[in-house]
């Protein structure tokens, strides 16, 4: 079905069934229960006790999974493991009805990329995202969190995932990319949905709304590409058409690949650090207090609710040799799942892990990895965390929980499904 220029379903896309693509999830890659049943609203328990008792293990699907923070931070710091799953043994292949290979692979995103393709995209787009020039941007952040929150006084209330959490981001990465706001009825719905990718086991609706959402994106994105080589401005996707344009240095399907990624990652994850730091505060009022009554606390504050409940909760590598590493045997091939989250409260390397300490000073955490890939958007994400979250507790002393929120069933990225509060 097609609406508008768009694809609604899969069906669209003539000789492939993706209904009988994917099982539904069992979640046996997590134990079978072994370390406990797993809970959306409450991993930790099996985290921990994974930590305690098996933290190199190797899951029923044949990945390492690994949960101490030393272990993870050393992975994730180790040139010899790869982003890209083309080095897993046995190779990756999708069975010929799995919508996935719909998809225009024809340029793998940045997140999976190895040097020296790496290093090379990256570049490209780096300098957008320093610290000195998001900075620049903390002045019209402001201006858009007050507005949500003077809405909110107005109405006595709001949902602080759907109205402060995917608005702000999403309007930054408008601007920040050249996205017209005016479309933004077009695409909502698509990050979600296209973002659920990152998982592994999904049920095949979920698998084809997906894939309908990335092919969605790749064609908004072309037609946006377009009218920027016709007439361009003064914005990030008409600076890489530039680069583009010289040839060497980004290919066109790279281009596509690189500003998806950034729009996706731009605002799916800020949501849910928003989302999840402003539910933990809830749960530990005092130190609401304590952030509330100490601006200064702004940087550390955001860094704390990074690490206790981090919109990412796992990535992974592929040893391109056999390694040995901590003690540890890692055979060339096989996948390694660094589960950050468990890492972050890993109690041999944060004091009282399972508790939100605002002023924590010694505060490295892993949720925007580490490494050659450690997230290029880290430093908008904790602005805008900063501006969003510290605004909201700072203009509404009587915040309160207005129903008990409950996560969405996403593994990778983990966040609330809604957060809604009284002011
Ligand atoms: C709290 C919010 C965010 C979190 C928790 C987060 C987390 C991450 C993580 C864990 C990675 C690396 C994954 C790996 O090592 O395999 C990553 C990479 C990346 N992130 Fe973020 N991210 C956030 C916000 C953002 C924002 C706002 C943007 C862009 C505007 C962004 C753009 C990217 C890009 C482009 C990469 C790929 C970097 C590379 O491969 O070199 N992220 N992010």
């Amino acid at each position: 079905m097609v609406d508008d220029g768009r694809v609604t379903e899969i069906s669209d896309v003539p000789e492939v069934d993706g209904s009988a693509a994917a099982p539904a999830p069992d979640w046996s890659f997590m134990g079978d229960g072994r370390f406990g049943a797993y809970d959306w609203n409450d991993p930790w328990p099996v985290y921990d006790r994974m930590r305690a008792e098996a933290p190199y293990w190797q899951n029923p699907e044949g990945i390492t999974v690994l949960t101490r923070f030393a272990d993870c931070e050393a992975v994730l710091r180790d040139p010899r493991f790869s982003a890209s799953n083309d080095h897993d043994d046995p190779p990756r292949v999708l069975q010929p009805d799995d919508p996935r290979l719909l998809m225009d692979t024809g340029a793998q995103p940045l997140i999976f990329l190895d040097p020296p393709d790496h290093t090379r995209l990256r570049k490209l787009v780096s300098k957008a995202f320093t610290p000195r020039s998001i900075e620049r941007l903390r002045p019209r952040v402001q201006v858009l969190v007050d507005d949500i929150l003077d809405r909110a006084a107005d109405e006595g209330g709001l949902d602080v995932v759907a109205d402060l959490g995917f608005e702000l981001p999403v309007i930054v990465i408008c601007e920040l990319l050249g996205v017209p706001l005016d479309d933004r009825p077009q695409f909502a719905g698509w990050s979600s949905a296209a973002s659920r990718l990152l998982d592994d086991e999904l049920t095949p609706d979920v698998l084809n709304e997906g894939v309908v959402a990335a092919i969605n994106f790749a064609s908004y994105f072309e037609d946006l590409f377009a009218e920027r080589r016709r007439s361009p401005r003064d914005d990030l996707v008409s600076g890489l058409l530039a680069a583009e344009e010289e040839g060497d240095r980004l290919s066109a399907d790279e281009l596509g690949s690189i500003v998806v990624l950034l729009f996706i990652a731009g605002h799916e994850t800020t949501m849910n650090l928003i989302g999840n730091g402003t539910y933990a505060l809830l749960r530990e009022r005092d130190q609401l207090v304590r952030w509330r009554d100490d601006p200064t606390l702004d940087a550390l504050a955001v860094e704390e609710l990074l690490r206790f409940d981090g919109p990412v909760h796992l990535t992974g590598r592929t040893p391109i040799e056999d390694i040995e590493l901590h003690g540890h045997h890692f055979p060339r091939g096989r996948r390694v799942m660094t589960l950050v989250s468990a890492g972050n409260r890993d109690p041999e390397r944060f004091r009282d892990p399972s508790h939100v300490d605002v002023s924590r000073a010694d505060n490295h955490q892993l949720t925007f990895s580490q490494g050659i890939h450690y997230c290029l958007g880290a430093a908008l994400a904790r602005l805008e965390g900063q501006v969003a979250i510290g605004s909201l507790v700072r203009r509404f002393p009587d915040l309160e929980l207005a129903e008990q929120p409950r996560y969405r069933d996403h593994f990778v990225l983990r966040g609330l499904q809604s957060l809604q509060v009284t002011v």
